[in-house]
């Protein structure tokens, strides 16, 4: 893999064997010494806290040198482009760029660059993608379920502005999971009908396999479009009495950060069918994967 930057650019048996390495570096492999001869820059040009640290833990682990990066302290506050910033990364030696972005595909000018080396993970494109989320639910699910042929597994909330939705329905349909979608209808696009189908969330809970919360994403909204905290709540999210409707082996995913007590009630979120701290901690091992496989595409060139 010479960039990671959309889940359907994965073959199947590629996704499967990061899934694998990255449940061997849970277990304590031992971290390969070449590791430590690379650079890494972490470029997030929207907030993150578990996809930003949780690389930056990942370097940590394989031995790979960290360039620090802040936006705010770097030539972009003189307005600086991505394009030259990942130029200028790339002619300082970094060989793998982390980057997120509000832009949807702003990678495709940096892999068409002759000059650019510098490898390319996508930490999230706006509305667009987030390959190493979906990898890391994917692996968390895997852990839990030994495969995905037949599970049921509903994704509901904020779809139209989620990039994890559409990564993860994207690999999981691919991969053989039964899907469905639910939450406000003017959040439900077309695009959708290709992957799955949508349902109330009361006839979903006792269903599914797997329950993925999304968050509201007030940031991307249009002015205007939000419901309340409670009417949220009670309209489409999880909440405890809900999730009594849940069978006792279903789990609870969200990719967080999480609205307590929107999308999902307060005390659901570290209960024994949540598995969103097992999420976290999974990011972790599968970004040290992902890493490995990138920077060993590159050493072979
Ligand atoms: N899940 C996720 O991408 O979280 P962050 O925005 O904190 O990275």
């Amino acid at each position: 893999i010479k960039h990671l930057l959309t889940i359907e650019a994965l073959h199947d048996n590629e996704v499967m064997g990061l899934i694998k390495r990255a449940q061997e570096f849970k277990h304590g492999a031992a971290i390969p010494d070449h590791l430590k001869d690379y650079y890494a820059a972490n470029l997030f040009f929207e907030n993150s806290t578990r996809t930003h640290k949780s690389f930056e833990m990942a370097e940590h682990k394989l031995g790979i040198k960290v360039i620090d990066f802040d936006t705010k302290t770097s030539s972009v506050s003189k307005g600086e482009s991505l394009y030259d910033t990942v130029l200028t990364m790339s002619a300082i030696g970094v060989d793998v760029c982390v980057i997120r972005h509000w832009e949807e595909n702003y990678y495709h000018q940096l892999i068409q660059s002759k000059t650019i080396r510098s490898s390319i993970i996508n930490g999230g494109d706006g509305s667009g993608q987030h390959p190493t989320q979906c990898l890391l639910d994917l692996m968390t699910i895997y852990e839990e379920f030994g495969h995905f042929e037949g599970l049921k597994v509903a994704i509901a909330g904020d779809l139209s502005h989620s990039r994890v939705a559409k990564s993860n329905m994207q690999m999981l349909n691919r991969l053989g999971a039964e899907l469905y979608f639910s939450g406000p209808k003017e959040w439900y696009e077309d695009q959708f009908d290709v992957y799955g189908e949508y349902k109330e969330i009361d006839e979903l809970v006792e269903l599914v396999d797997v329950i993925m919360l999304l968050r509201v994403q007030h940031e991307r909204h249009e002015s205007g479009e939000s419901f309340s905290k409670e009417e949220y709540h009670q309209a489409y999210g999880l909440t405890v009495e809900r999730a009594k409707q849940l069978k006792p082996e279903t789990i609870i995913m969200h990719p967080a950060p999480v609205n307590r007590d929107v999308e999902l009630a307060d005390e659901l979120v570290e209960s024994y069918q949540s598995r969103i701290v097992s999420q976290m901690s999974n990011g972790v091992f599968m970004r040290m994967a992902i890493l490995e496989a990138i920077l060993e595409g590159k050493a072979k060139g």
